[in-house]
C-alpha cells in the first residue's frame, strides 16, 4: 500500500542560517557584477561632451537670462512650423494630436478655460526653452538658435503679440509681457 511519508520538520535554525548564507552569497555576486560593470566600456550611445550638455539642457530663466544669441523671422518661422510642428499642432496651430499653439479666448476664470500661449503663459521665454528643450518630440535639441528665435516669432506674431516684420533675438523675446503676465502669484520675483 502506498503510504506518504511523513516529512521531518527543519528546525528553524536551520532555515535562517540556509538564508543568511544564501543572502551573502547573492549580495557578492551582485558586486562582482558592478565591478565588471564599471571596468566594461558603455555598451549603446556615447558619453555627452560639455557642449552637448548645455545644447539639451540650456538654463533660459523667464527673465531671459541664459537665451543664446540669434535672430530669427516670423516668416521663417511659418516654414519651419509647416516642416515640423503643424503635423501634431494642426496647420494654423488650432491643435491636432497636441496642443493648439495659436489662439484662444475666453476668460481664464471659466470652468472649461482654455489655457493657451496667448491666453495663459506668463512668459515668452517659456516657448523658447520649451521647444529648445523638447521638439519636435523625434529630435529634441536639434534646433538652431535661429530657428528657434523664428518659431517663437512666427507664432507669438500667430497670437497677436509680434510683428511678422520685426526681428526676433534674446532681448526682444525678454522684453515681450504677455497677456496673462499678472495673472499669477509669484514666489519668487
Ligand atoms: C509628433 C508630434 C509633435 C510634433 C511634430 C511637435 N510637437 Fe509640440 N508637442 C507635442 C506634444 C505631444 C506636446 C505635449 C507635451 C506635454 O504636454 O508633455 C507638445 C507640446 C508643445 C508645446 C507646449 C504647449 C502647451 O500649451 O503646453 C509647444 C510650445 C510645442 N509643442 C511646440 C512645438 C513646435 C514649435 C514644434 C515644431 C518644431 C512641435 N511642437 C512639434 C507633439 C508634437
Amino acid at each position: 500500500m502506498f503510504m506518504l511519508k511523513r516529512m521531518r520538520p527543519v528546525p528553524f535554525t536551520q532555515v535562517f542560517f540556509a538564508g543568511l548564507l544564501f543572502s551573502a552569497a547573492s549580495l557578492n555576486a551582485v558586486s562582482a557584477q558592478a565591478d565588471s560593470a564599471a571596468n566594461r566600456p558603455t555598451p549603446m550611445g556615447k558619453a555627452l561632451d560639455g557642449s552637448m550638455i548645455i545644447q539639451f539642457a540650456p538654463n533660459i530663466f523667464p527673465n531671459g537670462q541664459g537665451l543664446p544669441s540669434g535672430i530669427g523671422l516670423a516668416q521663417n518661422g511659418a516654414g519651419l512650423y509647416q516642416a515640423q510642428c503643424a503635423s501634431c499642432h494642426g496647420k494654423k496651430g488650432e491643435g491636432g494630436t497636441a496642443q493648439e499653439l495659436i489662439g484662444g479666448d475666453g476668460p481664464l476664470s471659466a470652468p472649461d478655460a482654455d489655457k493657451t500661449i496667448r491666453t495663459y503663459w506668463p512668459f515668452a521665454t517659456t516657448l523658447f526653452d520649451t521647444i529648445a528643450r523638447s521638439m519636435p518630440p523625434a529630435a529634441p535639441g536639434h534646433l538652431s538658435a535661429d530657428a528657434l528665435y523664428s518659431l517663437c516669432a512666427y507664432l507669438l506674431a500667430e497670437n497677436g503679440l509680434w510683428g511678422w516684420e520685426q526681428p526676433m533675438g534674446p532681448k526682444e523675446l525678454a522684453a515681450i509681457v504677455m497677456p496673462n503676465h499678472n495673472g499669477f502669484i509669484r514666489k519668487f520675483p
